[in-house]
């Protein structure tokens, strides 16, 4: 059995202590836009941004324990303070601490592809999914998806120009193997390295 660590961290929050939904212009002492990570593994790509950005806040969501022990670890050295890394489950942590509309930017980095057939519905992002996602962008809020696996890249790349309310940023291309000035994710260099392509897709939110 695997020993949860614990995490003791400025940057480290707990959801249950949160209000639902959460107020994080007090969580973060200002009232900059809020950008969301789900899936953020060990956190090389949220730091990377979150340094890019610091008039943009962070937040990177993981299951994985050790990987927000470790995205917290990074930015505790990087001296990143516009991140806040919490271990949660991504509907969960919508539903009950973003508020609707609230979202300027949602990232999701090479999502486990579940290979086989038959585990294809474990998936992450399906339609269905983005259908219950997309409310809690921002008007004029961006949606990236980044993947190394064919399969999952063709899949969200066809269903995407279905969804209401959202401008392919890549038109006419349904997604591309190249963003320049993309930070790459622990994954993504992992892939590249094998030669493998990532298909990025980029949409945004119309604005009423
Ligand atoms: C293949 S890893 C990619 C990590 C990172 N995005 C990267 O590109 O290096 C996928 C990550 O998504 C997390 N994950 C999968 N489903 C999730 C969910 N429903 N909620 C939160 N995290 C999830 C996993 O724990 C894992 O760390």
């Amino acid at each position: 059995m695997q020993t949860v660590i614990q995490i003791d961290s400025p940057f480290y929050l707990r959801a249950e202590e949160l209000s639902s939904p959460a107020d994080w212009q007090f969580v973060f002492g200002n009232a900059n836009p809020i950008t969301l990570e789900i899936g953020s593994g060990t956190g090389d790509f949220v730091a990377a941004l979150a340094g890019e950005q610091p008039q943009q806040n962070f937040i990177a969501i993981d299951y994985y324990n050790k990987g927000c022990y470790k995205t917290c670890r990074r930015l505790e050295r990087l001296g990143l303070t516009n991140v806040r890394v919490l271990r949660e489950e991504a509907r969960q942590f919508l539903l009950e601490r973003i508020p609707l509309h609230s979202l300027s930017t949602v990232h999701i980095n090479c999502p486990d592809p579940w290979p086989k057939k038959r585990h294809r519905k474990r998936r992450l992002v399906s339609r269905e999914f983005l259908e219950f996602l997309l409310p809690y962008l921002a008007p004029g809020g961006e949606f990236f998806f980044a993947t190394d696996f064919d399969d999952y890249g063709l899949d969200v790349a066809d269903f995407m120009p279905q969804l209401s309310g959202m401008t392919n940023l890549l038109a006419p291309e349904l997604f591309r193997y190249e963003r320049p000035g993309y930070p790459l994710s622990r994954y993504m260099e992992k892939f590249l390295a094998q030669g493998k392509q990532i298909h990025f897709i980029h949409y945004q939110k119309d604005t009423p």
